[in-house]
């Protein structure tokens, strides 16, 4: 009787780590195995979504460029920007003009999202960074976007506040919020449509607005609250603040920006800030 025992030890442990692994993708075990997985699925990462240009362009760029519209050129961060599909998407539209900023914690992904950015280069930055705690002081972008990365954090409110305090008033919020048969195994990364938006009301935000995205996922649209103020591109060393002390902008010199308060260094490795200890 032993051997059975064992196999069902044996199915017990596969079906854990297909949980934890293949579902969750490391969620329960913290960010950095997330960051991890991503690391090794980089490579294939664009292949294995199969992302359709043209559904891209439908859905998030066209509506994110037209929403954007009205500023000359907008500042927009992409928290857990992956291989950079949202980048990808606003720069086709011929309407938009702005910049750029992806944050996420795989350096794998990141290499990825400067690789597919090339031609925008002049318009894009990348800086790793858990999405916990963004190094922006309040106000700074005219819209954050975030698309599939909250049920991978430890807290998704958390991440949510912290997008909604670098957005400025004005500014549009685009997030996606898991939804379907495996958001179920996800208790605590996860909410319902009904729960998600109930929860954003609590911040100060307006006109929100849920539509389906990609079959597992609400992609949920938003406008903060405010007299507009903030916004805008400047360069990046003047939006960064210090994760140490909280100085809000650094001091670039050639490939290391500096704290000019505390002294904190972080350097630029293959054109990606690390600001990640
Ligand atoms: C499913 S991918 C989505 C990537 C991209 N937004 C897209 O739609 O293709 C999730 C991304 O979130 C990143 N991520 C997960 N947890 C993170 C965290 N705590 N801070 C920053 N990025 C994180 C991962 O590294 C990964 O690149």
């Amino acid at each position: 009787m032993t051997w059975v025992w064992v196999v069902l030890g044996l199915l017990v442990l596969g079906g854990l780590l297909y949980w934890q692994l293949g579902i969750a993708e490391g969620t329960y075990l913290g960010p950095r195995v997330v960051a991890w997985l991503y690391d090794l699925v980089a490579p294939v990462y664009d292949r294995i979504k199969g992302f359709d240009q043209e559904m891209e362009q439908w859905y998030l760029g066209l509506p994110l460029a037209l929403a954007l519209d009205s500023i000359p050129i907008p500042l927009v961060l992409d928290v857990g920007c992956g291989t950079g599909r949202l980048a990808r998407a606003l720069f086709f539209q011929p309407r938009f003009r702005g910049h750029i900023v992806g944050v996420d914690l795989s350096r794998r992904m990141l290499a990825c999202a400067l690789q597919e950015t090339r031609p925008w280069a002049d318009r894009v930055a990348f800086i790793r960074r858990d999405a916990r705690s963004l190094p922006f002081p309040d106000n700074t972008f005219d819209a954050v976007a975030s698309l599939e990365m909250l049920e991978f954090t430890p807290d998704p409110r958390a991440v949510v506040r912290e997008m909604v305090r670098v957005l400025r008033p004005g500014g549009i919020l685009v997030v996606t919020n898991r939804i379907g048969t495996e958001a179920r195994l996800m208790p605590g990364r996860t909410f319902s449509t009904a729960q998600f938006v109930a929860f954003l009301e609590t911040l100060p935000l307006e006109r929100i607005h849920v539509q389906p995205w990609q079959v597992y996922y609400d992609l949920v649209w938003a406008r903060k609250t405010g007299h507009p103020i903030g916004g805008g591109v400047r360069p990046l060393e003047e939006i960064l603040r210090c994760p140490e002390c909280g100085q809000v902008g650094l001091v670039r010199m050639d490939q290391v920006c500096q704290c000019p308060s505390c002294g904190c260094r972080w350097l630029v490795q293959h054109g990606i800030l690390e600001m990640e200890k």
